[in-house]
């Protein structure tokens, strides 16, 4: 297993379309193993493969306390979304240290493969739901500050590139 560098906003890399995954074999399952490992050391609540400059359709989570219900979603598919909607406070491990209220569907039915290569179908509410739509929206280029306003968005860009420019600093000193 390996740690894998994540790419933060306004990296270009983020507004890339995953393809779906063909077959799950050792490849993938070792991608899958380095996305865990990545987002429970980050930590986060879960990550999409684009966000590792892995341009596959492969998203892994955990809202569990405990951080040992690890559910894996290869080629997901959204079957439902309920009418209601819910706004959040969401963040992301690409947009470190800011958090901003999306609104989103409050139940999701999805379809996927697990880390097996095995379909199956999931009802998910509460915090799950929201992360699995934040992490779909990561696999066709769209990053949550995108339902930001304009103005949100470019503030945020210019913190991101001081924020860059900072730890490059860092390492060079
Ligand atoms: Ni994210």
């Amino acid at each position: 297993m390996a740690l894998l560098p994540i790419i933060h906003y306004p990296d270009p890399r983020l507004y890339k379309i995953a393809k779906p995954v063909s077959v799950v074999d050792g490849r993938v399952k070792s991608i899958v193993a380095d996305m865990a490992q990545t987002m429970y050391e980050a930590p986060g609540v879960g990550l999409a493969a684009t966000q590792v400059d892995i341009h596959e359709r492969i998203i892994v989570a955990d809202c569990s306390d405990e951080r040992n219900q690890l559910l894996v979603f290869i080629n997901p598919e959204i079957l439902w979304s309920s009418p209601e909607k819910k706004a959040w406070r969401e963040g992301c491990l690409s947009v470190p240290d800011y958090f901003d209220e999306v609104e989103r569907a409050t139940q999701v039915r999805v379809k996927a493969l697990n880390v097996d290569g095995k379909e199956f179908e999931m009802e998910l509410d509460g915090l799950l739901a929201v992360v699995l739509q934040h992490e779909m929206d990561h696999l066709v280029g769209k990053v949550f500050v995108e339902y930001l306003s304009a103005f949100k968005r470019a503030r945020i860009s210019m913190k991101m590139k001081k924020r860059a420019k900072q730890s490059n600093k860092e390492l060079v000193r």
